[in-house]
């Protein structure tokens, strides 16, 4: 017994150290968290191999049970080190490995639809900007407006025929929804007391009208000039700027006779037909290689003097056209019903 006690402390430490360098190169190649946990319980758990080695500890003789003992405290502590360490390192393995997943570079970026100015819009802008450079500044007024604006200052007193023009819609006796621009340029001579006065007015007018080319609510752009020396001249020559600007730069215009209550000649303007091709079968001007575009006339005197003005010593002109007619002809468009449903097949076209 003794001699095989006094040759158990050099065996048992070298399996002590053993033990450390077996633990040491096996941890090398865990790389699982739950190889890690069998691998510790191997080693240093209850029933692992540090307890089998220390639990013949006590067959030793005193001196040397301390000596064993203290190397066995500092293997289980090295490999308790370890184990931690590499506990930690699997956790940040880990860790990184979720990052990975959730910013995978390799997922194809995701596209968001791009929007788009609306073809009326675009419309406007392409008609108010070639008045604005025309010399025409911009004027606003209310959509419900009162009668005076929209008929009687523009000589359509009450019981007039002509106010079965413009099918109106009544807020109240005396209060419509406008159902042209028109009364904008009346606030505007209204407000500016003496000529010169070139203004345009742009914005949403009202009329009890619906089919493929009508709409209970449209837009309308409007000019108006009025000066010492206007003459039908400069509104023929205001308007062929206009079109060459807006339709095509070789584009004519011709003026047809017409009636408007506040004008005086009035007549309908009409542009040269701009599709490309013959005209025999023309879907723009039916054969006659001319398109209606807009209403226009010389200021009636009536109106000058409504606005306070001296109507011998001023004259004007003035011109008004429905926006979405303007954007069908540009655009090929042949249900105006369309500019309004908001159809993003149709709106994606532009
Ligand atoms: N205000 C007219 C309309 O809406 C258009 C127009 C304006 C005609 C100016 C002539 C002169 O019908």
């Amino acid at each position: 017994m003794q001699a095989h006690n006094e040759n158990a402390a050099p065996g048992l430490k070298d399996a002590l150290l053993r033990l450390k360098e077996e633990a040491l190169s096996t941890l090398k190649s865990v790389n699982k968290k739950e190889e890690l946990t069998l691998l510790k319980a191997k080693f240093l758990g209850k029933k692992g191999e540090l307890k089998q080695v220390l639990s013949s500890l006590g067959r030793l003789p005193e001196d040397e049970r301390v000596l064993v003992g203290k190397v066995a405290n500092e293997v289980k502590d090295a490999l308790s080190a370890l184990f931690d360490e590499k506990e930690r390192a699997l956790e940040l393995k880990d860790q990184s490995e979720k990052l990975k997943v959730s910013i995978d570079t390799s997922i194809p970026g995701r596209m968001h639809a791009f929007g788009s100015v609306h073809p009326l819009t675009s419309a406007a802008e392409v008609i108010v900007g070639v008045l604005e450079r025309l010399g025409f500044m911009r004027a606003t007024g209310p959509e419900i407006e009162h009668d005076f604006y929209n008929f009687e200052a523009l000589n359509i007193p009450k019981t007039h025929p002509a106010r079965d023009m413009q099918d109106t819609f009544y807020v109240a006796e005396d209060v419509v929804l406008r159902t042209h621009t028109s009364p904008v340029q009346i606030r505007a001579m209204l407000a500016k007391k003496e000529p010169p006065i070139r203004v345009l007015s742009f914005g949403r007018v009202y009329r009890r009208d619906e089919d493929i080319t009508h709409s209970p609510m449209f837009t309308q752009v409007e000019g108006l000039y009025v000066d010492e020396h206007v003459s039908l001249a400069d509104l023929k020559g205001t308007l062929l700027a206009f079109v060459t600007q807006v339709f095509s730069s070789d584009a004519k215009i011709r003026m047809r006779p017409s009636f408007f209550p506040f004008t005086e000649p009035s007549m309908e303007v009409d542009v040269s037909c701009f599709a490309l091709g013959d005209h025999q079968d023309c879907r723009l001007c039916k054969g006659t290689g001319w398109i209606e575009i807009l209403g226009a006339g010389m200021v009636d005197p009536e109106v000058l003097r409504a606005c306070g003005y001296d109507s011998e010593r001023f004259r004007g002109f003035a011109f008004g056209m429905g926006v979405e007619r303007i954007a069908m002809l540009r655009y090929g468009v042949t249900d105006i019903r369309l500019f309004f449903e908001n159809d993003l097949r149709f709106l994606r076209q532009f």
